[in-house]
């Protein structure tokens, strides 16, 4: 491509829950990870629209097919319609930084689940093909990691709603070795609160999309500072009820698998870097936004020699802002050209 051409980088962060875009323009994006198409002609006509993304085809579910198309780091497998899906999100994403303006060549580094790098980059890269000119996909916590300069003696925890990855940075591109993935995140915290609050509040109707909204308010580990009090219906009658101990069960689910993945990665590092990475573990992702985790893995990290576990400033754009980051940085053999 001529350096006359005008060209936007663009860094998207393709996730479970939310995907973001960050342009070399300055433009931020972000969008729930759900598309919905009108279940009948009824809904065509109310909807206005063939397809309906994020948020809103969340609120409008009962028109729609919904789809939500990540699962546990993985595109759903067997099904056309989560592929769509994931095209109609990376498309929206595109349009709305680009503002329609086709003139313009677009670059695009996607950072994705670490799981979907291993497996879905081949259907990523179909997705993709004419809608941008070239394309870089990596994984989300190297992304996360390059975009706060965190290359050398760090490791990123990035806690989404279908996986937690980690990831130890050791100055190049990570390797399998260092990497690990969990289903232990945002989504398995929800359904076990689910049933905790199932099993200790059988009357109380709720369904998937409050118990998410619970934790996202309360969500804490460690000792209460606040009472969890939510209203639900109970038998249509709406009630508070006191959710603040199946909250806590429900967040500290992730800490033993957390550490032990900690432990486990911290002891593949050379011995003399050790002390570094343990004092520059980083947490990113919306989930990590649970009250708590940060000092609870510090503590885990005390028997080891004390460590450091810090939060990153910016949960939302941290994976699209590296993956942009990556885009400005990438040398022309780099990327891969996937024009139509
Ligand atoms: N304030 C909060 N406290 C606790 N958890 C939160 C908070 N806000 C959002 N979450 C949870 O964070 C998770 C989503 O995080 P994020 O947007 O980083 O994931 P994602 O990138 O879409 O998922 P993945 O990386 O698994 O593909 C969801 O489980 C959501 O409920
Ligand atoms: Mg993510």
């Amino acid at each position: 491509m001529s350096a006359k051409e005008k060209v936007l980088s663009v860094g998207i962060d393709l996730g479970t829950s939310q995907s973001a875009i960050s342009t070399s323009a300055g433009a931020h994006h972000v969008v729930d990870s759900y598309v919905g198409w009108p279940v009948d002609m009824v809904a065509r006509k109310v909807m206005k629209k063939p397809v309906v993304i994020g948020a809103e085809a969340l609120e409008n579910r009962t028109m729609l097919d919904l789809h939500r198309p990540l699962e546990q780091g993985l595109i759903k497998e067997g099904s056309e319609k989560d592929l769509a899906a994931v095209r109609e999100i990376l498309s929206h994403l595109i349009e709305l930084a680009t503002e329609g303006n086709r003139e313009t060549r677009t670059r695009a580094v996607v950072g994705v689940p670490a799981e979907t790098m291993r497996v879905n980059k081949q259907q990523l890269r179909q997705i993709m093909r004419g809608m941008v000119d070239s394309l870089i996909i990596v994984s989300e916590p190297f992304a996360v990691a390059y975009g706060i300069e965190a290359l050398l003696h760090t490791m990123i925890i990035d806690v989404g709603a279908g996986t937690t990855d980690f990831c130890v940075m050791k100055g190049r591109y990570p390797t399998e070795e260092d990497q690990r993935t969990l289903t232990k995140a945002g989504d398995s915290v929800d359904d076990l609160l689910a049933k905790l609050i199932d099993e200790r509040h059988p009357e109380v109707q709720f369904s998937i999309h409050m118990v998410r909204g619970w934790k996202e308010q309360y969500g804490f580990v460690g000792e209460p500072a606040k009472r969890a009090l939510v209203t639900a219906p109970v038998h249509g009658k709406a009630q508070k009820v006191d959710i603040t101990d199946a909250v806590r069960a429900a967040c500290e689910s992730l800490l033993a698998p957390f550490t032990e993945t900690m432990l486990d990665l911290l002891a593949a590092v050379e011995p003399e870097y050790q002390e570094k990475v343990r004092q520059n573990v980083m947490l990113s992702g919306r989930g990590s936004r649970i009250h708590g985790l940060a000092e609870e893995l510090e503590k885990a990290l005390v028997d080891l020699g004390g460590g450091k576990v810090r939060l990153v400033d910016d949960p939302v754009f941290a994976g699209a802002n590296g993956s942009l980051a990556i885009a400005l940085d990438a040398d022309e053999d780099d990327w891969e050209k996937v024009s139509a």
